[in-house]
């Protein structure tokens, strides 16, 4: 089963793949790229002319020419600050560049994931948390603009830049500064990878910790309700005081060790800095190099570690966005259990008759739910299907949506097998008032919207009408600009049923389905919407699931399901001088209600 746990990517190995990923993303944009490349070679050359200028001005000021004293010098040093600013600004002129390439490619990539994930069948959605998803999202997005930033344009010219350095270092003062340099590199390099693989322990930890201290306190905010039933404001803190303690605990080893890290970078900076100026130094005393070497050298290792002071971090980072940016992609190769066959037709509804046909299905292989069912719908024919909770009744309508395949038997409005159609034709086919009816966070009125986006502001109004929502709207001080809350939290059980019911009246299908939809209202309210949703079901096929029977006497016809199965069929009166199921379930809700 596919599941989502906490894991932090940071542990995978560097994974190059991922460059040709997000390549294709990149190639709209060739100018922008091209431009930002020749900014990134002429930042560099006037970043390593910067020391060379330096070199100079030392020079001739030691040297002490009287003349050169002023002009040159001078020169040199206008020069010197124009560097410094070309370099700057070069790099600035390509960040902002290239960062519109990257932004183009992050929200490109963002959005096809976005929609891809929403083709995904109910099985993929229901087997993952939805806060873990919409994360690997984010990161995988934001690790796109991590190895942008820091690979394309820091990691890879700082290794080109290093490269030089040591040319420069070996053409111009020999074997020695070019052995240092380098071996201090590779060093310094090998040294902040191993550390930080070592570290990535401490740093998964860490972020475990604060994956689960915020884990648990979203949990007992979400359910403060529950926690004032109960009284457990106390068990809660002491529970998140428990996170917040491992947490503390996993943050301090993840300290020690950046505290290491950071101090084995400083020393082999710093003794191979020693040793260079040492022999720098010897070599002036000598006479055989000038004071302007000296600071040239100086300055070109302060320019290379500079960058590289953020290896450590940088190497997991880049490490981990690479990891992050696979995830997401790899949501991509996800296939829906329930798939289109190719070139679908769209579903042609002319008379709306749905039957099934032998149909079985189960969710888990070890729990048979429907089994072996079959019964037809006629045209504009209302149809009830009652039976005990864990029947199967919401599953038939999973089934007919296309939500699963059925395992056995097959299911067909007017004679098209419903796996031969496109599920969105199939989908805008069929209205359904939901058992849980989940609303947007916003207003009524755009909840309302939902049912169909085109429809008109009058078209809107008069659904209300007929969902009876009028009066409660008149009530609110915001009317239907008012927002839902959370999932609808807002919204008493029946008002949202009333506006899922004005929804689905919107959306006028030829096929109508309500699933428990007047559960939540008392029995005045019941009885008007009841009668409104005659008035618009009139006409069309229509399929009830209802647990008070006193709703469906009127129905066309009654399923009783048990267990997956149909055990009785008829119109209320057959049904009840079968004295079976049914006369069984009405004599039980009579003696509770009556
Ligand atoms: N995604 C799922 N995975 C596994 N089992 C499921 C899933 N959805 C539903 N079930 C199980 O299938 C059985 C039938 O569920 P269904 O929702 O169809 O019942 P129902 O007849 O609508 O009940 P109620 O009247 O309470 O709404 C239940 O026992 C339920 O636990
Ligand atoms: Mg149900």
């Amino acid at each position: 089963m596919r599941s989502y746990d906490y894991s932090d990517n940071a542990e995978q190995k560097i994974n190059w793949k991922v460059f040709q990923l997000v390549w294709p993303y990149l190639l709209d944009y060739k100018a922008r790229i091209v431009l930002a490349i020749v900014c990134l070679v002429l930042s560099k050359a006037a970043n390593v002319s910067g020391p060379f200028l330096l070199k100079n001005i030392v020079d001739t000021l030691s040297e002490g020419g009287a003349n050169s004293l002023i002009l040159v010098p001078v020169a040199l040093v206008i020069a010197y600050g124009f560097a410094r600013f070309s370099m700057i600004i070069l790099g600035e002129i390509r960040d902002t560049v290239f960062g519109r390439v990257t932004e183009r490619a992050m929200t490109e990539i963002g959005l096809k994931v976005f929609k891809h994930v929403h083709r995904l069948d109910l099985d993929f959605h229901l087997n993952r948390r939805t806060g873990g998803l919409s994360r690997d999202i984010e990161r995988g997005i934001n690790g796109i603009s991590f190895l942008m930033r820091f690979f394309v344009f820091n990691i890879a010219p700082t290794l080109i830049e290093i490269a030089l350095v040591i040319g420069i270092f070996f053409f111009n003062y020999g074997i020695a500064f070019a052995a240092i340099t380098m071996f201090a590199v590779v060093l310094y390099i090998l040294f902040s990878m191993m550390t930080t693989d070592w570290r990535t322990a401490f740093v998964r930890e860490a972020a475990r910790a604060d994956s689960v201290t915020s884990t648990i306190s979203i949990d007992s905010l979400l359910n403060h309700e529950t926690v004032k039933y109960f009284t457990n404001e106390e068990y809660e803190a002491n529970r998140y005081d428990r996170a917040l303690l491992d947490w503390e605990e996993a943050k301090r080893k993840n300290r020690l060790s950046l505290l290491g890290l950071n101090t084995g970078q400083g020393l082999i900076i710093s003794v191979a800095m020693t040793s260079m100026m040492w022999l720098a130094a010897e070599r002036v005393a000598e006479g055989s190099m000038s004071v302007g070497d000296f600071v040239l050298i100086n300055a070109f290792m302060m320019q290379l570690f500079i960058p590289l002071n953020f290896l450590g971090f940088v190497y997991r980072e880049i490490k981990g966005s690479m990891a992050n940016i696979e995830n997401m992609f790899s949501l991509l190769d996800l296939t829906s259990g329930v798939k289109d066959i190719t070139d679908a037709p769209e579903l042609q509804i002319t008379e709306g008759v749905i039957s099934f046909n032998q149909v079985s299905f189960h969710y888990r292989d070890d729990r048979a739910i429907i089994r072996d069912l079959s019964f037809t719908i006629q045209s504009g024919e209302k149809v009830a299907v009652v039976g005990a909770s864990g029947a199967g009744k919401s599953t038939l309508v999973k089934l007919l949506f296309r939500f699963y395949d059925p395992n056995a038997g097959s299911i067909s409005i007017d004679g098209q097998d419903v796996s031969q159609v496109s599920q969105q034709s199939l989908r805008r086919a069929i209205g359904i008032v939901p058992q849980d009816t989940v609303l947007f966070n916003q207003s009524i009125f755009e909840n309302i919207r939902y049912g169909d986006p085109h429809a008109s502001d009058e078209e809107i109004l008069q659904a209300i009408r007929l969902a009876h929502l009028e009066d409660f709207i008149a009530q609110l001080p915001q009317g239907s600009a008012t927002v839902v809350g959370e999932r609808g939290l807002k919204l008493s059980g029946g008002e949202k049923q009333r506006v899922a019911i004005a929804r689905t009246i919107l959306k006028r299908p030829p096929i109508l389905i309500f699933d428990e939809a007047t559960s939540s209202l008392d029995s005045k309210s019941e009885r008007s919407i009841l009668s409104a949703l005659q008035e618009i079901s009139e006409g069309h096929t229509s399929m009830v699931i209802a647990h008070r029977l006193s709703t469906v006497v009127d129905a066309d016809r009654i399923i009783v399901l048990d267990q997956g199965s149909m055990v009785e069929q008829g119109s209320h009166r057959e049904l009840l001088s079968l004295k079976g199921r049914y006369f069984e379930l009405w004599t039980a809700q009579l003696r509770d209600h009556g």
